[in-house]
């Protein structure tokens, strides 16, 4: 029942809201430290291998994908077609690829969880208006945010955005609340009706995440159990950040060092 759903929603407190903004804070500090490391020629089992080292000989911290469900990496890497979910492996980067790293790290019991495209070497002009595409589709739903939006304006503002120039949203996974759980109460779809669903309150903590595809919004999961790509095979984007609600609007706690202090003003 709604109700019931709805009242699984944690308002974080002032002191969760500080761990959160910490755990956000590592989260994006792996993504700004895994950028560079991301060329032609690298595995992304040598990505995996950078951040994990990152995570727990640097940070103190925990990366969450690992072992999650037997998730057996520390974090996701979607190349091309792989619309989220990708294991870290054997395969090499080649220029024109665009690869979606996927970071979410436990720190003091709280989770951040953030993800972003990169290109590699200089890719084609279509993949890179996918990831801008991709990427602006997310702050649409982002800069809505604030107490009394509701989710469905937040998936709307995301469909409307991502489907008027031409692409497809995925149905199948969503943004979720995240706090001392990887994956809390509520689902945050990025398709939707304005006006409808659970109305944002202050306290709030959640991701925003959408999969934009180039082409039909269809997807399978390879055999591996994971590994999530495009029925056509058409390539896909996806960017993530962690938000939090607050009295007058919202709050990025992902942000990497180049847009902090910019929230408001951020793309
Ligand atoms: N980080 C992903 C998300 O945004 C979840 C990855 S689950 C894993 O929700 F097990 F694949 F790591
Ligand atoms: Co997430
Ligand atoms: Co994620």
């Amino acid at each position: 029942m709604l109700m019931a759903r709805e009242s699984r929603v944690s308002i974080k407190t002032t002191e969760e809201q500080a761990l959160m903004r910490q755990a956000g804070r590592l989260t994006a500090d792996v993504l700004d430290m895994i950028g560079p490391h991301v060329q032609p020629g690298i595995t992304t089992g040598e990505l995996d291998r950078i951040c994990h080292e990152y995570i727990v000989g640097h940070q103190n911290a925990i990366p969450a994908p690992l072992d999650y469900k037997g998730f057996p990496k520390s974090i996701c890497t979607s190349i091309n077609h792989v619309v989220c979910h990708g294991i870290p492996g054997d395969k090499r980067l080649k220029a024109g690829d665009i690869v979606n790293v996927d970071v979410t790290v436990i720190k003091d019991g709280f989770h951040g969880d953030s993800s972003r495209m990169f290109l590699v070497g200089k890719v084609s002009v279509q993949a890179e208006r996918l990831c801008r595409v991709a990427f602006e589709s997310m702050w649409e739903g982002i800069r809505i945010v604030r107490p009394g939006t509701r989710l469905g304006d937040i998936g709307h503002a995301i469909q409307r955005y991502a489907e008027g120039h031409g692409y497809s949203i995925v149905r199948e996974f969503c943004g979720h609340g995240i706090g001392r759980g990887f994956h809390e109460d509520p689902q945050v779809l990025h398709y939707g009706e304005p006006g409808t669903g659970m109305v944002l309150e202050a306290g709030m903590t959640f991701t925003i995440e959408p999969m934009v595809n180039a082409g039909r919004r269809h997807v399978k999961v390879l055999p591996d159990g994971w590994t999530v790509v495009t029925k056509d095979h058409s390539p896909s984007a996806q960017w993530e950040h962690t938000v939090l609600v607050t009295a007058d609007g919202v709050e990025v706690l992902t942000l990497g060092a180049a847009d902090r202090g910019d929230a408001a003003a951020a793309p």
